[in-house]
């Protein structure tokens, strides 16, 4: 931990251009000691090789769209914006979910999220990352519901990796009220925090902690009970704001990994 401490002070790359973007970076990210003095970096926002010259990626460009080290550059490029996370460069053992604006110049990365293959602790999302210049946009909400969303298709509850970002944090704490008024919203009669898991795919711990923080737990013969009073939901969800963008089950089409 004090190795990554130390790390996480120095900044080495101050800026990368990545598309028609030119992205001031946030943290430090463990690229191979050749590119130690680079201030800048030039990502192919295709296949995400970098490099050191303007030139080169101009090159790269004509016939840069097969790359079979994707997910490890994809790693370098998000560490420059994610602070607690450790790089794993076994990017085997993860599945990359990449989501992109696509116009008639082709498909642009604007975020992703990495998924263990296989979590012994019920993750369903390792890391998360929406590009600066693309947050707050609701695509964040969006990866985070679609995660949820494979999550039931495996018939099975997930959580966030953690620990997670204050932003990470942020995000999931709203993914998670607003879901779980929604369902208090139209739910006639008493639901328990199995039923809404159940629903949802949010472990059970997650949903606790969310209605908590929204004073809608009480705590009766030692159990917790859901006291949701419609005038108190109400008031909660126009405080929730937005919801994100929607995620359209009837497209998804994926099985779980075996
Ligand atoms: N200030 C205040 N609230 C914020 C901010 C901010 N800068 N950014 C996000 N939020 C909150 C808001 O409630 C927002 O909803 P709203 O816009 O309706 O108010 C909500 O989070 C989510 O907003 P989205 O637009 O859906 O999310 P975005 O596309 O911006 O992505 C993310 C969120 C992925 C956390 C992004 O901020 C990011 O990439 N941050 C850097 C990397 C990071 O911290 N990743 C999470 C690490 S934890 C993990 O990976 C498990």
């Amino acid at each position: 931990l004090r190795e990554h401490e130390e790390f996480t002070k120095v900044k080495n790359i101050a800026t990368i251009e990545l598309g028609r973007y030119e992205i001031e970076t946030w943290y430090f990210s463990p690229f191979p000691p050749e590119y130690n003095d680079c201030v800048k970096l030039f990502f192919c926002e295709f296949c995400l090789n970098f490099m050191k010259h303007k030139e080169q990626l101009q090159r790269h460009m004509i016939d840069g769209k097969k790359n079979k080290v994707y997910g490890q550059n994809l790693c370098y490029l998000a560490k420059l914006f994610l602070d607690h996370k450790t790089l794993y460069y076994d990017v085997d053992l993860f599945l990359f979910y990449v989501l992109c604006e696509c116009d008639d110049r082709g498909c642009h990365m604007v975020g992703y999220f990495s998924k263990e293959k296989h979590s012994e602790e019920s993750y369903n999302l390792a890391c998360i990352l929406t590009l600066p210049p693309y947050q707050r946009k609701g695509y964040g909400k969006f990866l985070i519901a679609f995660s949820y969303e494979l999550s039931k298709k495996e018939g099975k509850v997930g959580t966030p990796e953690r620990p997670l970002s204050d932003l990470g944090l942020l995000s999931y704490r709203g993914y998670w009220t607003r879901v779980l008024l929604d369902i208090l919203k139209k739910h006639k009669g008493n639901i328990s925090i199995k039923e809404l898991s159940d629903m949802t795919a949010i472990k059970a711990e997650d949903i606790l902690s969310t209605l908590q923080s929204l004073e809608l737990i009480q705590y009766r013969k030692g159990q917790h009970v859901i006291c949701a009073d419609p005038k108190v939901l109400d008031r909660h969800l126009k405080a929730a704001g937005r919801g994100g963008l929607e995620v359209d089950v009837s497209k998804l089409i994926w099985t779980p990994y075996k």
